[in-house]
């Protein structure tokens, strides 16, 4: 089974995924009045369980809505010490280094995961496991703000697979790393 890490999300033109206090509301500021999923569900039916950091999981137990996810969610955290047992065979709680991390869940049969947090994302990158990256871009510039990147230890090429325009306004671009 071939094994993927991927990222689903959207930055400001400035590349950051949440604001100065860690607000995501202005994602959802260009109006969508058919609903548009964004392209969300058809990545999802592809993605067998989410590794998710504890800032991004905290936000998500925080929506006003129904668990979203039909797929387990591992959260990485170093603080937590038990997973809130409404989440209960929702969300398990993983820690240790990334390539551990990856290795035990592809063991319980979960090969292509979806990756999410700020934090999260870069310290995956610095790993160099992350094979596609799906960013859309919101037309807004926030100055300041939780940055999707950091510092690498080396420059980490990526092709472009695909880009498409939603709701008039956002471009998403799908890249995928290119691997020597
Ligand atoms: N724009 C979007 O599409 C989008 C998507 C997702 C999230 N967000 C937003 O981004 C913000 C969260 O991002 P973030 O970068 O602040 O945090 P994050 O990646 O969601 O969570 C960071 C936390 O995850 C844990 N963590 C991360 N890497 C770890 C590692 N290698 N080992 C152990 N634990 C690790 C740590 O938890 P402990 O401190 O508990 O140890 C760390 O504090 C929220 O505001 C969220 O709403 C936006």
């Amino acid at each position: 089974m071939k094994k993927r890490n991927s990222v689903f999300i959207a930055t400001s033109l400035d590349g950051f995924i949440a604001d100065k206090n860690g607000k995501i509301d202005w994602l959802n500021d260009i109006p969508n009045p058919d609903k548009s999923d964004l392209g969300f569900n058809k990545f999802i039916t592809k993605i067998d369980a989410i590794i998710m950091g504890r800032k991004t999981f905290e936000t998500v137990c925080g929506f006003d809505i129904d668990w979203p996810y039909k797929i387990p969610v591992f959260v990485l955290s170093n603080s937590l010490k038990q997973i809130l047992k409404d989440y209960k065979d929702k969300a398990y709680l993983v820690k240790g280094s990334i390539k551990e991390i990856i290795n035990k869940i592809n063991e319980k049969g979960y090969y292509n995961l979806y990756i999410d947090g700020g934090t999260t994302v870069q310290s995956f990158l610095k790993e160099d496991v992350i094979d596609d990256l799906i960013i859309t871009t919101i037309p807004i510039i926030l100055g300041e703000g939780v940055p999707l990147f950091n510092v690498l230890n080396d420059k980490l090429d990526f092709e472009l697979i695909s880009s498409e325009v939603y709701i008039n306004q956002l471009v998403q671009s799908h890249y995928r790393r290119k691997r020597a």
